[in-house]
């Protein structure tokens, strides 16, 4: 059974005991909740795997004190890496740098490299302080299905099993962490978040190179991820009230996440609003993805957002969120994912 905790005395000392005694422990993060493991212990970072269901290849980023010494997990920190920790850390940014020794093959895939991160919110910070170590997490999810942005989300994933988790209440940002790599020279954005290329312009001096959508280490960029299991589409807003009409008259029910598109007088349906504005939208996403995929709708559509700058982390998670494994995503043709378990 999962249970979840107050982040009082007991619950944080609690999640400490457990951490150090190899267990998992669900923690929230300004981003999304995250599923932690002791990073410098091998068999706990397994359990990690085991429980989300995600290949062993995959790496996970280490989550670290404000005040952590990075060189315990970085074999070198290039200045461009420490201007963004000066401007970003302790936030949702994370960095890919060569690896200490020390880091546990498991923790990186078994490359040479390690992704770490400063989380700003207070409890995941009170955790990491007081436990004087890494953290190893992924989001707190079933591998491919949508992140959690509160501690009944994690419930929710992995009812069944034996898991504590520390209730922070919803993630302020609720989209996963902005990533740059500087193991291959100048940095390269391997996932968009709330930290946009051009934050990063400003502090590096440069644009951040596009990251290869396809490399097999970021498991965020498979094409198919942060996916609901109702079948999913995103469509145009000019297109959404035929959508929605055929949609009715093939006799499936319908659910529809809207941006700005007024609900029409005759709709039935489930119907969400996620909000204008990027940084509203983004806290919502993930719990209306989760809340129209357990109201039990055949289809749900997405109203795209603007292919604006802005939004280009949403539409990287929307994309991935409705992408059928096949084609391009989000197109007028319609690209739908299958169900899966
Ligand atoms: O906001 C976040 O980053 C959240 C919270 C919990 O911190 N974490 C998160 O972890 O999104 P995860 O595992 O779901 O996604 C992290 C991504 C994965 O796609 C992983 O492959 C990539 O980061 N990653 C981690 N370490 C890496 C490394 N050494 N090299 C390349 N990619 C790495
Ligand atoms: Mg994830």
């Amino acid at each position: 059974m999962t249970t979840i905790w107050a982040p009082s005395t007991d619950g944080m000392a609690l999640a400490l005991s457990r951490l150090r005694n190899g267990e998992l422990v669900g923690f929230p993060t300004e981003t999304v909740y995250g599923l932690g493991a002791d990073a410098s212990n091998e068999r706990a970072v397994v359990r990690i795997f085991t429980m989300k269901g995600r290949p062993a290849n995959h790496p996970v980023i280490v989550h670290l004190a404000p005040d952590a010494d990075l060189e315990r997990w970085a074999r070198k920190v290039p200045p461009a890496a420490r201007t963004l920790i000066e401007k970003f850390a302790p936030g949702p940014l994370t960095l890919i740098l060569p690896k200490a020794a020390s880091v546990p093959d498991i923790v990186t895939g078994g490359q040479n490299n390690v992704g770490l991160r400063f989380p700003s919110h207070p409890v995941a910070q009170r955790l990491l302080r007081d436990f004087d170590g890494g953290v190893a997490a992924p989001s707190a999810n079933r591998f491919g299905h949508v992140s959690p942005t509160t501690a009944q989300h994690v419930a929710d994933e992995f009812g069944d099993a034996e898991l504590m988790i520390l209730d922070g209440g919803p993630c302020p940002i609720g989209i996963e962490s902005t990533i740059v790599d500087f193991t291959r020279g100048a940095a390269v954005l391997l996932r968009p978040g709330s930290i946009t290329p051009q934050d990063l312009a400003e502090a590096l001096g440069y644009a951040p190179l596009p990251g290869t959508r396809k490399s097999p280490r970021v498991s965020g960029s498979l094409d198919s991820h942060y996916a609901p299991k109702t079948q999913s589409r995103l469509v145009k807003p000019f297109e959404l009230p035929a959508a929605i009409r055929s949609t009715i008259l093939s006799g499936r029910s319908v659910g529809v996440l809207a941006r700005i598109a007024a609900k029409p007088a005759d709709f039935v349906g489930v119907w969400r609003q996620a909000g204008p504005e990027w940084a509203l939208y983004a806290r919502a996403l993930y719990a209306e993805l989760r809340l129209l995929d357990a109201a039990g709708v055949d289809l749900i559509l997405v109203e795209e957002p603007p292919a604006a700058v802005d939004w280009q982390a949403i539409n990287d998670r929307l994309h991935r969120a409705t992408h059928s494994g096949k084609g391009e995503a989000g197109t007028a043709a319609g690209a739908t994912r299958t169900r899966r378990g």
